[in-house]
This record gives C-alpha cells, sequence and structure tokens, in this order.
C-alpha cells in the first residue's frame, strides 16, 4: 500500500541543463545491455568490465536485463487504471501541453518505511483500482531495489579498486584506509558508493503522460520548445527507470490496459557531442543512467584515483503522438544522497540543500549553485511543498492525522502548528526526533543541545585515562575474562563460554553512564537490524519521559528490551520486555545480579551479563554471533548515541571483531553501518509552484538550468 501513501514524497528532482541548439542528424542508439548475473558474478563482470565503463563514462547510461521477479509489464498496466482513479495522484502538465500524473512513493535506508511514516490506508474508493497495481508494484519494486543494489554494489567495488591503487602516500601511507565518500556532520561515514547508494533517499514514481491529440505536437523533435521535457542530467547520483511504455486503455482486460509497445521520443546526448534517440530492446530490462551527483561529488572524490569520468547523460523527452485511450507509462527510482550526509561543497546536509532549492525564499542564484554543478545560467523552477493534511517536517511531510494534530486543533488552543520535538523546541533543520504538534511558536525556543548529565565533562586529564580504565576492568570483576577485543577503541567486549551454552560477557565503555546497551541485531530489520533488535540496555534512571530525560533520582537498571521495529527514539520502545535487574540503592555503584548487572564511576561504565541470550534468542554458542551496541556518555535522553559499533564473535575460536571480514565486491551483500540512531525520514516535499528566472549573461550556447520537479523522462 505504500504507493498510495497520502504523504506522497517527494518530488525533487532538480536538474540541471544545457539546451539543444542543434538537432539535425538523430541517429539510433542502442545502450549497452548487461545482465544482473554479468553484473553480480566477479567472473563473468571481468569479460565485460571495460564495456561496463565504457558505457558510464562515454554514454552514461546502460540497461540491466533478466532481474529475477521483475515483470514490468504487469506493473506498466495495472498502474494506468489506478493512476486514474486514485486520491493520491498529482497531476501536471507539461510545456508542451501533455499532462503527467504522478504516484510517487520512496525507499528508505534499510529498506523500511521512514520514521514517522505508517503505512497509510487506501481510501476505499482507490483500492478497487489500485489493488492490482499496489500487489505487483510492491514485488516490482523490491526487484528494482535488487538492481540498483548490484550497480550499486559493482561501481562501489571498481571504484575501490581504483581508489587503492592510488599512491601509497595519497592518505598517510596506509592504502587500506580510504577518505569516506561521505559523512555526516557527526562524523558517522558513508564509506564507498554503495554505502551512499544504500542510506540514500530512493524516490520513486510512477508515471503516466498523455498528450492531447492537436496538429502542433506531430513530429517536433529538435524544437526545442516543443519538447516534452527539455535537455537536462538529473540531479542526484542516477536513476533507474523503465523504458517509456504505451498502454492503451481497456476495461475487457484483467489489469485494465493492455501494453501497446515501447514508446520513441527519449534523446540522449553522447560525450561525442551527438544526439540521439535511444531505442530500448524488448526484455524486460531497467535502465541506469547517471546523474549530475558524479560532477558534484562522486568524480571529484576519485580525481587522484586512476578511475575513469563516469559521465552525467543529458536526456529528453519529445512525446509521440498517440491515440486518445493510450498513455505512456513509466517508473523512474532516482536515488539521492544520504539526507544528514554533508555536500562536500556546499557544507550543508543533502536535506538541507533540498530543503533549500525547494523553499521559494531561498535567492534563485543560491538555488542555482546549490542545485548544479554546471555554471548555468537559467533556471525554471517547480518548487515543491507539502500538500494538504501533511507538514514539512524533519526534510519530510509528516501526515498531521498520526500524529493527532491539525490547523484548527492548533487554532482551538490558541496555538500554532510547527514542527517540535518532544521537548517543545522549534525543528532547527537538524535532525532528531521531530514531529507535528501544537505549541506557541512566539514563545517556543529553536531546538537546543540535551542537558547533559551531572558530571559531564569526565575529568579525563587525571581521572579518566587509559590506566585508570584498566583499573576499572580489574576492579569490577569476580574472575577474568577468557577472551576479549578492542571496540574502536572506546570500548572492550571481554567473554567466557561457561557450560551449557551460558555466556559470562562484559561490555566495558570508555565513557560517562547516559546509557549502554548491547543486543542482537533483527534479521532484515531496518537501520541493518536495529530496528526490532533484542538487547539487553543500562538505564542512569527511572521514569523515563522524552521531554525531560531520565528522572536521575531512581536509580539505574538494566533490561532486556525490544527495539521499535520502525521507529527509533526511544520513547516508542521504552518498557523493559522482561524484568532485569535494579540495582538496589545501597549498591548502586557496582552491583551484580543474576543475569544482567552495571559498574560505573565518574569515568566508565560497564554492563555484564550471564546467560543463553538475550530475551530468549539463544547465542549462537557452537558458531558466531553478531552484535551490536551503542552509548550515550553526555545525556540522560536516550536519543542518540554518542558511540555505537559491531562486535562479530566467534565463540568456537575465541576470536572477536568489530569489523565484519568481508569482500564485499561482488555478493551485494555489503555491511554497511547504520547512520545514526536517530535518522530522518527521507522524501521532500510535493509540488505547488513554479516560476521561470531570467538568464543572465551570454555564452555561446544558450545553457539553461532546469529545475524540475518530478523525475520524468
Ligand atoms: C531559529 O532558527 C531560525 C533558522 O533556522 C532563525 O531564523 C530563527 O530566528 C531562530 N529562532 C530563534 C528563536 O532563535
Ligand atoms: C577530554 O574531554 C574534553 C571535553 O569533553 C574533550 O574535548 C577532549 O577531547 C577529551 N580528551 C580526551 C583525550 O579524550
Ligand atoms: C524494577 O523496578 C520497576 C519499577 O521501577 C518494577 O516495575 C520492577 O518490578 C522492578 N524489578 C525487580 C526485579 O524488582
Ligand atoms: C551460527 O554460526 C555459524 C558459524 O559462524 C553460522 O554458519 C550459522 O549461520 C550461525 N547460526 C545462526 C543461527 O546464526
Amino acid at each position: 500500500m505504500k504507493v498510495l501513501s497520502s504523504l506522497i514524497p517527494p518530488i525533487l528532482a532538480a536538474t540541471c541543463c544545457a539546451i539543444a541548439t542543434d538537432a539535425a542528424k538523430v541517429s539510433a542508439f542502442h545502450p549497452l545491455q548487461l545482465s544482473l548475473g554479468q553484473l553480480v558474478n566477479q567472473q563473468e563482470f571481468d569479460l565485460i568490465r571495460e564495456d561496463f565503463l565504457n558505457a558510464l563514462s562515454q554514454d552514461g547510461l546502460f540497461t540491466i536485463r533478466d532481474i529475477p521477479d521483475l515483470h514490468k509489464q504487469s506493473v506498466l498496466e495495472a498502474m494506468q487504471p489506478c493512476i486514474n482513479k486514485a486520491k493520491a495522484t498529482q497531476e501536471h502538465t507539461l510545456r508542451d501541453g501533455t499532462r503527467r500524473r504522478t504516484l510517487a512513493t520512496h525507499t528508505s535506508p534499510g529498506g523500511r518505511t521512514a520514521e514517522g511514516i505508517r503505512k497509510p490506508s487506501v481510501p476505499s474508493d482507490d483500492q478497487v483500482h489500485c489493488q492490482g497495481f499496489v500487489d505487483a508494484s510492491e514485488r516490482f519494486r523490491a526487484a528494482a531495489g535488487v538492481a540498483t543494489n548490484a550497480f550499486a554494489s559493482r561501481l562501489a567495488s571498481v571504484l575501490r579498486t581504483v581508489e587503492d591503487g592510488r599512491p601509497a602516500d595519497a592518505e598517510a601511507g596506509d592504502r587500506r584506509r580510504r577518505r569516506p565518500l561521505l559523512a555526516t556532520r557527526d562524523g558517522h561515514a558513508f564509506e564507498d558508493f554503495l554505502d551512499v547508494v544504500k542510506n540514500g533517499d530512493h524516490l520513486e514514481h510512477f508515471h503516466s503522460y498523455h498528450t492531447p491529440v492537436s496538429p502542433s505536437s506531430s513530429s517536433n523533435f529538435g524544437k526545442t520548445t516543443d519538447d516534452t521535457i527539455e535537455w537536462h542530467v538529473d540531479q542526484g547520483l542516477f536513476i533507474v527507470f523503465t523504458p517509456g511504455t504505451l498502454v492503451r486503455e481497456d476495461p475487457s482486460s484483467a489489469a485494465g490496459s493492455t501494453i501497446q509497445g515501447l514508446t520513441d521520443g527519449f534523446y540522449v546526448r553522447l560525450s561525442d557531442g551527438s544526439t540521439v534517440e535511444v531505442e530500448f530492446s524488448n526484455e524486460d530490462d531497467l535502465v541506469i543512467l547517471l546523474g549530475d551527483g558524479f560532477n558534484q561529488y562522486i568524480n571529484p572524490h576519485y580525481q587522484d584515483t586512476d578511475a575513469p569520468l563516469l559521465r552525467a547523460a543529458p536526456h529528453a523527452l519529445s512525446m509521440i503522438p498517440h491515440q486518445a485511450d493510450e498513455s505512456r507509462v513509466w517508473y523512474g527510482r532516482m536515488v539521492l544522497p544520504p539526507v544528514m550526509a554533508i555536500h562536500p561543497v556546499h557544507d550543508e546536509t543533502f536535506g538541507r540543500l533540498r530543503d533549500m532549492v525547494v523553499d521559494k525564499d531561498t535567492p534563485e542564484d543560491e538555488v542555482i549553485a546549490v542545485a548544479c554543478s554546471s555554471s548555468a545560467q537559467a533556471r525554471e523552477l517547480q518548487t515543491t511543498t507539502c500538500e494538504a493534511g501533511t507538514l514539512l517536517c524533519w526534510h519530510d511531510c509528516m501526515s498531521l492525522e498520526e500524529h493527532g494534530v491539525s490547523e484548527d486543533i492548533c487554532t482551538q488552543q490558541g496555538l500554532d502548528l510547527w514542527c517540535i520535538n518532544p521537548r517543545g523546541q522549534l525543528w532547527d533543520n537538524t535532525h532528531g526526533d521531530f514531529f507535528p504538534g501544537c505549541i506557541d511558536a512566539s514563545k517556543a525556543e529553536n531546538a537546543t543541545e540535551f542537558p547533559r548529565l551531572p558530571n559531564y565533562p569526565r575529568d579525563n586529564v587525571t581521572a579518566c585515562t587509559a590506566e585508570t580504565f584498566q583499573r576499572f576492568l580489574q576492579d569490577n570483576q569476580e574472575s577474568a575474562y577468557d577472551h576479549s577485543v578492542d571496540l574502536d577503541g572506546v570500548a572492550v567486549f571481554e567473554w567466557t563460554v561457561l557450560e551449557n551454552n551460558v555466556i559470562r560477557g562484559r561490555l566495558a565503555y570508555d565513557g560517562l553512564f547516559g546509557y549502554l546497551a548491547l543486543g542482537i541485531p533483527s534479521v532484515g530489520g531496518g537501520k541493518n537490524g536495529m530496528h526490532g533488535a533484542e538487547i539487553i540496555m543500562a538505564i542512569p534512571g527511572g521514569n523515563y519521559d522524552a521531554a525531560v530525560g531520565f528522572d536521575l533520582t531512581i536509580p539505574p537498571s538494566i533490561n532486556e528490551y525490544v527495539i521499535d521495529p520502525e521507529k527509533s527514539s526511544f520513547r516508542f520502545w521504552d518498557t523493559p520486555v522482561s524484568i532485569g535487574t535494579n540495582v538496589s540503592e545501597s549498591s548502586a555503584r557496582n552491583t551484580m545480579g543474576d543475569g544482567y548487572a552495571i559498574a560505573y564511576d565518574d569515568c566508565f561504565t560497564a554492563i555484564t551479563f550471564e546467560s543463553t541470550g538475550f530475551h530468549g534468542k539463544p547465542f549462537n554458542v557452537s558458531g558466531s554471533d553478531h552484535f551490536i551496541w551503542a552509548a550515550n556518555d553526555e545525556d540522560y535522553f536516550a536519543a542518540y548515541h554518542t558511540q555505537r559499533g559491531h562486535i562479530y564473535v566467534n565463540w568456537l575460536s575465541g576470536e572477536a571483531s568489530d569489523h565484519h571480514d568481508h569482500d564485499h565486491a561482488d555478493d551485494g551483500g555489503h555491511e554497511e553501518e547504520e547512520p545514526t540512531t536517530v535518522e530522518p525520514p527521507v522524501s521532500a516535499p510535493v509540488a505547488s509552484s513554479s516560476f521561470v528566472a531570467t538568464t543572465t549573461g551570454a555564452n555561446a550556447f544558450a545553457f539553461g538550468l532546469i529545475l524540475l520537479l518530478l523525475i520524468h523522462l
């Protein structure tokens, strides 16, 4: 049902473009075709590696076939009846009079619905026309996701190879330490292209184009004013799409429409400057087309390596005349960088840049500066705002109904509708736990940092040193552990395998006690298994309230919890799932209870366990286990981690590591890390206004910059 989200996500495909000047001779172009197997299997890939790189550097596009379970035709057939009737459909008239109707959705990092977005209910009248589409599209979108990741994984592995080949002195002599491709403000690294794609925003649109029959719409390519969509390159990393397909309404068919075949009218400009019309094949395939992100931050990142310059492909669409009962249907998945990642040039998060681009108040030259790599000089901008019933909050259009508020409800209370956090503060474009709520905006303050722990900052010069950490470890154990592993230099995990599959273990953290948690990630759970994870967590107080944090007059406790399957914030899962050990007042500073215990002082924190598993989930004592852990040493709100990591333990061999030894070159099963404990939802606002800006300056060619709203081909 996600497709029919009332939170129509977004839109913003800002595009930058050079307007075609000469379209005299147009020849047919057949893009490189690869099978998914050729992309994924190393040996098969080695045979076509050169072709692959040539296609990306010369053309900027190629196609992937043999994608299991794609069946794109069944989705394209089923979408027309739904798009005609669904309330969620957005409509836009393009420059040549073509009417484009759109259903939008998105896939968020970890493949789950983003935080704050519940599964929308499909209005009953939509259900009749859309059920077939919804069913078919779920499967199709998953298959498109597989192809997206396969491409990202392959390109990441190719780029890694060239990066590792760079001169040894380029990165402080350590060839293995690569500079992350992108990072967040608080230092979380998106290591490589795959990491960026997997944690990026995937905006998905189903478009249906219908051009009213008129004399002027006949064969008009080259007269740029008549192109349906002008020449441009897409914003973002790349787009995955189905070649435009003509469908005819057909009430007698089960799907409601029948496929008439591929449509012409899609043009690209190749690296030799030639303009060609793309002839796609009749395979059940998807097209990958690179976007302006390659110009802006991918190519520059690899400039000191042997990596080829990869090419954002300029393209345009000119609708081919069709019958009144026919439409051109299309699916596209635009892959944008993670919302919280920082743009290396603009020093702003991609989420913030996106907000700026869609904000009508942003001066035009600023929009051009942030949106595009080229020195483009004119633009046509269609900005976006949130549709009725939603509010722009944390880079997303959040549903008011789901948060139990509306403009009216707030007005009745003499308050304003605003994007706020649990502490009654206003959203300040940073990340955190924000949602639509009623507040007196004139009195409310912007979001501030959390109040600190009473003993923060710790004395890390004399009291809290490496030596005293060792002493803390010694003093707080009954007997030594058999095995131990250092975790990123900030924590230690130690264990002994006892009889009957019991593990005696300890996670000791070189930091103050804000909280400390250790758990087993949930297979397939969002945020790489954090959502739905079964964990033990030590908290420094009680009576948790997201507005005021823990009541520190209540003694600490350690309990089992299950993290909410969709929502990261502690307030959504702060009830323990089993009674653990409450730490009594008298021994609050060092308690060994049954099962779980906490030890802490004004420098360090440790949790211990003696158990066969967490929350009934047994340790894999005859093999190995993967744990995630997180800690906060600053505040008592359990809203963020200040440290987190992974632990991979082989109980049998007694070996462990804080990173997975993996060759993520060709399996697509790359182990990425969760970006942050609290992460913004992905998606931006929906269309509302548009304007055309003036052209300044004179170039030999008329360069134009178009910021177009929907992804469009
Ligand atoms: C809050 O931040 C915004 C910019 O994000 C600024 O315009 C506004 O003046 C700030 N308000 C207060 C009360 O500081
Ligand atoms: C000591 O604490 C201060 C303040 O929290 C911090 O800026 C500094 O990096 C710390 N030094 C070490 C060695 O951890
Ligand atoms: C721990 O304290 C909570 C209240 O803070 C109580 O509900 C729970 O039963 C206690 N558990 C034990 C084992 O005493
Ligand atoms: C247990 O560990 C073995 C060895 O690493 C692994 O192959 C197996 O998949 C693990 N089982 C579970 C249930 O995690």
